[in-house]
């Protein structure tokens, strides 16, 4: 069958294609052609194989044909003209080695279901698992794991950060941080964050849902129904994907924002009033439960680090504006292990590129800061 098609556009390029044809099969196959200057010829050869599927749209593993049958990610969501989508001009500006990388995007008039709307065709770098994959408790299910091992956690954790860094510096809030969206090559080590499509510049005047974000990894301010809310919301996820890499499980557990707050306050203890004006300002009730804050250490297996407890308790800040910055958290004595220039991957490959920061990722760092993150260099171990 042949569907209709608006545009095609390689982001590199920035080019915006006519084309000549598309030929849309269940192995969707897609021939482009075309432009004054340049010819673009995109064939993408899509396995069987949809590896997420959402509210969203689908997300399928293809293959580009004429670049060596690179694998590639390609996503295809519903366009909606009462919303606008917010995941493509974002995921145009964001170049990052731990962000994914949009290769093109192409408008067809036929979805996965067959049906006549628009959809919108995201062609993204593919990585093979997700940080779901390292969570014991999700292993059970997939029986896909890959060995989770406190150098593991250590250099999924400050992939994030850096990546977090690198978004909230262009004014971006990602707003659904969790294991699914955080994709994880367990031969390199290297991570990168998916999936935009709750992401959104956070602009004064402009109203901010609070329902956003899956449950377990709401900040409290969302669950005190904030739309006054910052970047730091996604320090508190970050926060959660933490625990649950050294629980094994989610750390705060529960069916409803309620519970879900009741859940928090129970181990963080009661929140003071400043703390919670600085959550939601407009939040008048303060008949909380007064529990006093249980002990980290307690919470946590007994050989975590003591340098993961104090960043963890950096991010579990009900007043957003003390939670760590991302570029901070790179710098935290936890992730001084990353820094030593003899360190390996579990598999004895080299370490991914973890310190090459750009100016723009620098900006904002003082040279106290900039001093701490290139500190880099062979470490004397004991
Ligand atoms: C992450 O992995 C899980 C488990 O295999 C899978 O269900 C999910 O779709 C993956 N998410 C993404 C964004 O690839
Ligand atoms: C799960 O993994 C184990 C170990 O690799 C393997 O022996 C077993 O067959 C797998 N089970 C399924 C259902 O794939
Ligand atoms: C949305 O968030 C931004 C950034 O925090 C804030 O300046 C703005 O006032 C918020 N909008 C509303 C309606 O609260
Ligand atoms: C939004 O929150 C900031 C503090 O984060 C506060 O200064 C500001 O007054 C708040 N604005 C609104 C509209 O609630
Ligand atoms: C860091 O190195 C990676 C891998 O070589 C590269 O993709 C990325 O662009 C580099 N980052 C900067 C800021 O140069």
């Amino acid at each position: 069958m042949i569907s209709l098609l608006a545009s095609v556009n390689r982001t590199e390029f920035a080019y915006n294609l006519r084309p000549f044809f598309i030929i849309h099969v269940t192995v969707l196959i897609v021939f482009i052609f075309n432009n004054s200057q340049d010819t673009i010829e995109l064939i993408i050869r899509r396995d069987n194989h949809c590896y997420d599927r959402g509210s969203f749209g689908t997300v399928f593993r293809a293959r580009l044909c004429k670049e060596n049958d690179r694998l590639v990610a390609v996503k295809t969501v519903i366009q909606d003209k009462r919303y606008r989508n917010r995941e493509l001009p974002l995921m145009k500006i964001l170049s990052h080695s731990n962000i994914v990388t949009l290769y093109y995007y192409y408008y067809t008039s036929e979805g996965p279901d067959q049906s006549s709307q628009i959809w919108l065709n995201l062609v993204m770098e593919f990585l093979p698992k997700n940080v779901s994959h390292l969570i014991p408790h999700k292993q059970k299910r997939e029986n896909n794991s890959i060995p989770l091992t406190p150098f593991t956690v250590k250099i999924v954790m400050y992939q994030i950060f850096r990546a977090l860094s690198y978004i909230h510096n262009n004014g971006i809030c990602h707003r659904d941080i969790k294991p699914n969206n955080l994709l994880f090559n367990p031969e390199t080590g290297v991570l990168k964050i998916c999936d935009f499509g709750s992401a959104k510049r956070l602009k004064p005047g402009e109203r901010n849902i609070s329902y956003i974000c899956a449950r377990y990894y709401r900040a409290p301010e969302l669950l005190f129904g904030a739309t006054n809310y910052t970047n730091m919301i996604d320090l508190w996820s970050t926060g959660i994907v933490f625990s649950e890499l050294l629980l094994g499980c989610p750390i705060f557990v529960e069916k409803s924002g309620i519970d879900q707050l009741v859940n928090i306050i129970s181990k963080l203890g009661t929140p003071t009033k400043e703390q919670i004006r600085a959550m939601n300002k407009d939040y008048v009730k303060y008949d909380l439960p007064q529990v006093p804050p249980y002990p980290l250490n307690r919470i946590f297996p007994t050989n975590t680090p003591r340098e993961a407890l104090d960043l963890i308790s950096q991010l579990f800040q009900y007043d957003p504006n003390m939670r760590i910055l991302p570029l901070y958290a790179c710098a935290h004595p936890y992730f001084d292990e990353l820094r030593d220039s003899n360190k390996k991957w579990i598999n004895g490959r080299e370490l991914p590129p973890l310190f090459n920061f750009s100016e723009f990722e620098l900006k904002s760092a003082d040279d106290a800061l900039k001093a701490r993150l290139l500190s880099v260099g062979p470490k004397v171990t004991h």
